[in-house]
């Protein structure tokens, strides 16, 4: 028999419910939690961000979660600025040294062209309006500013891997896609044309040995991560389910 009050089961949102970003607070910072696969897709955005090219460049991250990006950007010369819905994520993202801004990646309360660096990653795909949201990132970016992102195509392939297949695994947490709001890469690399930013797309996808080994570990209940043998994310020729784009502003 059990002792003491039973627990309350887990409260169970509509897919894509930002909520559910509270109710995984705790994960974002733990190597083999439900947000592990963001820390490998922000080792490698931030390998897309070369050194500050003057004294207080300014990289804004739309969407920038619990800041997993700031230790990868450590040493290149950044204010590094997140902007998100969440505050609990953004709670832990000052702990690691970002600048914090509670605020939609739709209507952000930053001045044209106060961006030397625009950083996107795995936001847009939860955006309902996401094309506003490029609009956004592009009105940001200073001329010759960067824009760096990834998200998720809006292909049969990324929803069969990232939704039936990857929220079985221990790499995407149950529900927090809505696939009606995947991002169709052709369509993206337009409207950041129109938004002034030629927009160059590539494939990546988890590194196979280095995944199959993460999930072994995880699975088995025991350490998934040593210094530097976590996944790496590898460029891949198919943009068909995840897909990193890097582009310049023009004018
Ligand atoms: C999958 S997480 C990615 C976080 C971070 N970019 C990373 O890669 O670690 C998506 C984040 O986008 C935020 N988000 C979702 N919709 C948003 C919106 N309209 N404006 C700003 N942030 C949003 C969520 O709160 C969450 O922190």
């Amino acid at each position: 028999m059990r002792n003491g009050p039973v627990p309350p089961p887990p409260r169970v949102l509509p897919r894509n419910d930002p909520r559910q970003y509270d109710d995984l607070a705790g994960e974002w910072w733990r190597p083999d939690g439900a947000f592990a696969m963001l820390h490998w897709l922000a080792r490698a955005r931030a390998a897309l961000v070369p050194p500050a090219g003057r004294p207080g460049a300014l990289l804004v991250d739309l969407g920038c979660g619990a800041g997993l990006m700031a230790p990868h950007l450590a040493g290149k010369g950044y204010r590094h600025v997140g902007v998100d819905l969440t505050r609990s994520a953004l709670d832990q993202a000052a702990d690691h040294g970002v600048t914090v801004l509670v605020g939609d990646a739709t209507a952000v309360p930053l001045a044209d062209g106060c961006a030397d660096v625009v950083a996107a990653g795995e936001v847009l795909e939860h955006v309902p309006d996401w094309r506003r949201a490029v609009a956004e990132a592009c009105r940001l970016l200073r001329p010759g500013g960067l824009l760096v992102l990834d998200t998720l195509n809006d292909t049969a392939l990324a929803r069969l891997v990232a939704v039936r297949i990857g929220e079985r695994l221990p790499t995407v947490p149950r529900g927090i896609h809505d696939p009606r709001l995947f991002v169709d890469a052709r369509e993206l690399i337009a409207e950041a044309a129109r938004n002034g930013v030629h927009l160059r797309v590539r494939g990546i996808r988890p590194g196979l040995r280095g995944t199959a080994a993460w999930l072994f570990r995880r699975l088995r209940g025991g350490p998934v991560r040593t210094a530097g043998r976590e996944p790496r994310m590898k460029p891949t020729r198919s943009t068909a389910v995840l897909y990193q784009g890097r582009g310049v502003r023009h004018g």
